[in-house]
């Protein structure tokens, strides 16, 4: 970037009122190359061994980028005289944004530290690297508010051994995001609810530092998450090696974070996952597919850490995580092999699956429990049947299942209705729900900015929701990840796909978004409450209503006492009801 202090406004290419205005602080331009750049340390003086230096970018010659190497804790870059203050970085749709490229040189990345002056404005402080090696990728942060008068902005990673470089530090300002948080009558989610349907979101710790911000109700990311859904998953908290990283030693801090935010929302609670191959803990020695036995595990033993990890966390959350992903990912890519070869499946044998929900179930009997895998979405394909044949086996043999996952990671373009809707149709034969669990639908990286692409992508999404909505068998849909920038797509597929979701980086609605939300509300209905008197039975003097939590909001209610309920979605003999 050549310029300083330019003041962009552009259009925002999702929606005809989003706007993004961009003011440049620095992009390294007016340096040499070889200039070395101040450096700060929060405690003490101790900045010899860092160093901050202009270079010539390492993917273009012709431009300037700043080269750090961090050598010592708490050093941060410091840049002078910008021109801000502190109010100038904090504010309603007010992001910082900078480029970040990591050599492979580098060592892994600590927390990342941001101050306005001496006044910490940001700190994520269990950073996770979402900037993959030897490629730019744009980083943007919702800081705190300080009161800190400084020109001065001071940023880095906490570390001893990290080497980065950035370029084109600057202030994002999104004057209007194409939906109105707070707007609750007109979010995805009131839709869903007025059909009947949870619409879920994935969350995990690096996306702009949920677990942090989710108490900050100024936090764009809270809002979104807490207004536009009624249901919530942890991307990544909730599996075996985050929950009990020590045999035994079970670990509930941020789980139970998650849980006690759905609640302060009255979002219900998705628990992913109890028993997968991957994400597994090093002591179990074996985490990832193939992985051989290296603790020499008998059948017996591992069947009792799998019941002791499935007990423990499922009696935890009794009661307040609705339902959960019991067996993740156990069917083989292979087509001529039905499982996957997990260390469960080679130690225990096919059984694993019957035991997993068997203590799940003893453990909550109230939960729905599910299994859960991946390009199983399309009835006729090869995995999708295989898939299908093990479930009917599960059934068959009184396994106490209550549901069947879809993941659904999709690629744009491969969405086929009918075959979706068949397949959700044969699980509701088996008396089964058939739920999306981890929508995404990725483009290829060639169509990334292309307004005809979210477009398509959009149809997508909305063929997808059409589709729940006609099977009763498929109350929920969830979508895997909040924004485009923190999708798992790009690393998970070589960097040649992503811009899956329904929000872009700076949580500025997509076409996507708008094709979701008018999906349901093309189907929400309201009734007068003359109607819904038609609606239940003349016979029913009494009815038990319920919120759409299935909380009971009235039991054994007579039906002349409907008239006093107040406006609302509620669920009246066993139908979903909108009083308006
Ligand atoms: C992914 C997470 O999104 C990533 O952050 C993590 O690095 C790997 O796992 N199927 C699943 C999810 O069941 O748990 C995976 O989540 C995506 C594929």
């Amino acid at each position: 970037m050549k310029k300083l202090f330019t003041l962009l406004l552009s259009l925002c290419a999702f929606s005809a009122s989003a706007s993004v205005e961009e003011r440049m602080l620095q992009d390294f331009e007016s340096y040499q190359v070889g200039d070395a750049v101040d450096m700060w340390n929060i405690y003490n003086s101790d900045i010899s061994t860092s160093s901050a230096i202009v270079a010539a970018d390492p993917k273009d010659a012709s431009n300037k980028v700043l080269h750090i190497k961090s050598r010592s804790w708490n050093t941060l870059v410091a840049l002078h005289d910008l021109g801000i203050t502190a109010a100038d970085l904090t504010g309603e749709g007010r992001f910082l944004v900078f480029d970040l490229y990591r050599p492979s040189s580098d060592g892994a990345y600590k927390q990342l530290m941001i101050y306005c002056g001496d006044k910490r404005v940001y700190i994520d402080g269990s950073f996770v690297s979402q900037c993959p090696p030897e490629r730019w990728t744009t980083k943007c942060y919702q800081l705190d508010a300080s009161t800190g008068e400084s020109g001065t902005l001071c940023l880095g990673f906490n570390s001893t051994d990290a080497e980065y470089y950035i370029d084109n530090v600057r202030i994002v300002d999104v004057a209007d995001f194409g939906y109105d948080r707070s707007d609750a009558e007109n979010s995805i989610r009131h839709y869903a609810e007025q059909c009947g349907k949870n619409i879920g979101i994935a969350v995990a710790t690096g996306d702009a530092n949920f677990f942090s911000a989710m108490n900050d109700d100024s936090k764009v990311i809270t809002q979104t998450v807490s207004s536009q859904f009624n249901m919530i998953v942890a991307g990544n908290e909730m599996k075996f090696d985050a929950m009990e990283p020590e045999q035994g030693n079970f670990k509930f801090e941020t789980a139970d974070k998650l849980v006690a935010f759905a609640e302060q929302h009255q979002m219900k609670v998705r628990g992913h996952t109890l028993v997968w191959h991957s994400q597994l803990p090093g002591w179990l020695g074996a985490g990832s597919e193939g992985a051989s036995n290296n603790n020499n595990y008998t059948r017996d033993e591992l069947l009792k850490i799998m019941e002791n990890h499935i007990t423990t966390i499922v009696s935890h959350y009794k009661g307040r995580v609705h339902e959960w992903d019991v067996v993740n990912e156990c069917v083989s890519d292979n087509s001529t092999q039905t499982l996957r070869n997990s260390i469960w499946q080679k130690v225990i044998g096919e059984s694993f699956i019957d035991s997993a929900f068997v203590y799940a179930r003893r453990a909550d009997p109230d939960a729905k429990l599910y299994i859960n895998d991946y390009s199983v979405e399309f009835a006729g394909n090869n995995k999708a049947d295989r898939y299908y044949n093990l479930v009917k086996k599960l059934v068959a043999r009184g396994v106490p299942i209550d549901g069947v996952g879809l993941q659904a990671h999709l690629y744009q373009g491969s969405v086929d209705s009918a075959k979706l809707d068949r397949n959700m149709k044969r699980y509701a034969e088996l008396g089964l729900n058939c739920i999306i669990t981890e929508l995404d639908i990725s483009l290829p990286t060639s169509q990334f900015g292309s307004q005809t692409a979210y477009e398509k992508q959009a149809a997508d999404y909305r063929k997808i929701v059409n589709v729940t909505l006609n099977n009763a068998n498929s109350p929920s849909l969830l979508i895997w990840g909040s924004s485009d920038a923190y999708s798992w797509i790009p690393g998970s597929t070589n960097y040649t796909r992503g811009e899956p979701l329904l929000f872009d980086t700076y949580f500025c609605a997509k076409p996507a978004y708008y094709a979701v939300r008018d999906a349901y509300s093309a189907r929400a209905t309201t009734m007068a409450l003359e109607e819904v008197l038609n609606a239940v039975p003349s016979e029913s003097l009494y009815v038990d209503v319920y919120n759409i939590l299935g909380q009971p909001v009235r039991l054994h209610m007579h039906r002349s006492q409907i008239y006093s309920l107040p406006q609302g979605t509620y669920i009246i003999d066993g139908k979903v009801m909108n009083i308006r």
